[in-house]
């Protein structure tokens, strides 16, 4: 029972902060999308209730529906290769109906940890709370995409929070070129060794990683306006066939977080935008596609995510960290991620965060592109049968995993062997990348 008490007070945190991410919106963003792929905004008012109420309420403890038509329509959301299913002509249920929706979800989740505890012994979602920890963790995911949507959105229907922080500007590290030995490094879990871990997490795997050098910081705005204006987005052979088709097609012609002209162009934050020249040193955001472009500028590649874990957690001793900077639980000394900054902060400022070779902020700052197709490690299984498709729908080749963190990622994301994904061409994401060259 104390497992599960202490995760719904994390719970009911975690709504706390879903009520305050919704209220950014202007009333009439409600039923906007800013992500043409990504369901408007009431979705979500709507979807982080039905997950959490489907998942426990129907899923595990096979309750019956109180509201069955919200159950379905609120299911899940959709991934941006998908088209969208909502039917366009059908309008959406009304706020008020949406948030009493909400408020019962809530209260039938408060109601339902003694009897979630009663099946510990037999049903592994039961044992150790984990399908709170599912829903807790599923709520803070949406935290994140929440906040790259409303980036996104224009700056009339969204309210900057008074208390929201200010950006840190000036001047970051300089980048030098690290070299990583051959060694081994440790991908995923054991099942054991988690108190709760998403299916793609597990089990363990060990790879052989040949030496290789890394940036010892991530790309910057600075830097990625040299390759612009050098013409990086027009030099065909940096690109891929397919990413080359792709930024034709999109007309791109700098990151989707900028705005304005060669040579005046300006980064967009959540709430505010600035002169390049005074967020020169922050990592750039942008998609997958354009970093392997860069990259080949370069002639470096993305880092694997075998990879990334040697760079991350190996250590010239031998023995593998849980974190980069060592075995100290993760927090704000440690870089930036949590939502405690309102967006990047120049690259290489948090140097106790460093790993053991000291490449930096390999956690926090914005995620970061590998070249790994997102596929399952040898002997996966997706043990939660209440959300079989979790991983296994996205084992499809089209999406690459990112590692790390970015500031608006929760502090509960920061375990070794958490893996993100996204397709490659998908250019919202809070994500950054460094470049890798043979040793
Ligand atoms: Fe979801």
């Amino acid at each position: 029972v104390e497992v599960a008490t202490s995760i719904l007070s994390r719970l009911e945190a975690a709504w706390r902060r879903s009520d305050v991410l919704f209220a950014m919106l202007a009333p009439e963003a409600l039923l906007v999308q800013p992500i043409p792929l990504r369901q408007p905004f009431i979705f979500y008012i709507g979807h982080l209730p039905a997950f959490a109420w489907n998942q426990v309420a129907r899923g595990l403890l096979g309750r019956p529906s109180f509201e069955a038509a919200f159950d379905a329509l609120f299911e899940r959301g959709i991934d941006p290769h998908d088209v969208d299913r909502h039917d366009a002509a059908t309008p959406w249920p009304p706020l008020p109906a949406v948030l009493a929706y909400r408020d019962r979800c809530r209260e039938a989740l408060r109601g339902a940890i003694e009897d979630v505890q009663a099946r510990a012994g037999t049903d592994v979602l039961a044992e150790r709370g984990r399908i709170f920890a599912l829903v807790l963790e599923h709520e803070r995911m949406h935290h994140e995409t929440l906040l790259y949507m409303v980036q996104q959105l224009a700056a009339d229907r969204k309210r900057k929070p008074s208390d929201w922080p200010a950006p840190r500007l000036g001047r970051g590290a300089a980048s030098t070129r690290i070299a990583v030995p051959r060694g081994e490094a440790t991908l995923g879990a054991a099942f054991d060794a988690l108190p709760f871990g998403w299916d793609n997490e597990f089990p363990e795997r060990r790879a052989d990683v040949p030496a290789f050098a890394i940036d010892s910081c991530p790309v910057t705005n600075g830097a990625w306006a040299a390759f612009a204006e050098a013409g990086g987005y027009e030099t065909r052979r940096f690109w891929t066939d397919e990413d080359w088709e792709w930024k034709e097609r999109a007309d791109l012609h700098a990151p989707a977080f900028w705005a304005g002209t060669p040579g005046r162009w300006r980064c967009r934050g959540l709430f505010d935008e600035w002169p390049l020249e005074t967020v020169e040193d922050w990592p750039v955001y942008v998609s997958a596609a354009e970093a392997r472009a860069y990259a080949a500028s370069r002639d470096a590649r993305l880092p694997t995510e075998a990879e990334f874990h040697r760079a991350a957690f190996g250590a010239p001793e031998g023995r593998e960290r849980p974190f980069p900077w060592g075995d100290a639980a993760p927090g704000p000394a440690h870089g930036n991620f949590g939502g405690r900054e309102g967006g990047p902060v120049p690259v290489g400022t948090c140097p106790s965060g460093a790993s053991a070779w000291g490449v930096h902020e390999l956690i926090g700052n914005g995620w970061e592109w590998t070249s790994t197709p997102f596929a399952p490690f040898p002997g996966f299984a997706p043990y939660v049968r209440t959300y079989a498709g979790y991983s296994q729908d996205f084992f499809d080749g089209r999406h690459l995993v990112l590692k790390g963190a970015s500031w608006a990622t929760d502090d509960v994301f920061v375990r070794r062997s958490f893996r993100n994904w996204f397709q490659p061409h998908y250019p919202y994401v809070f994500a950054k990348f460094r470049c890798v060259w043979p040793a």
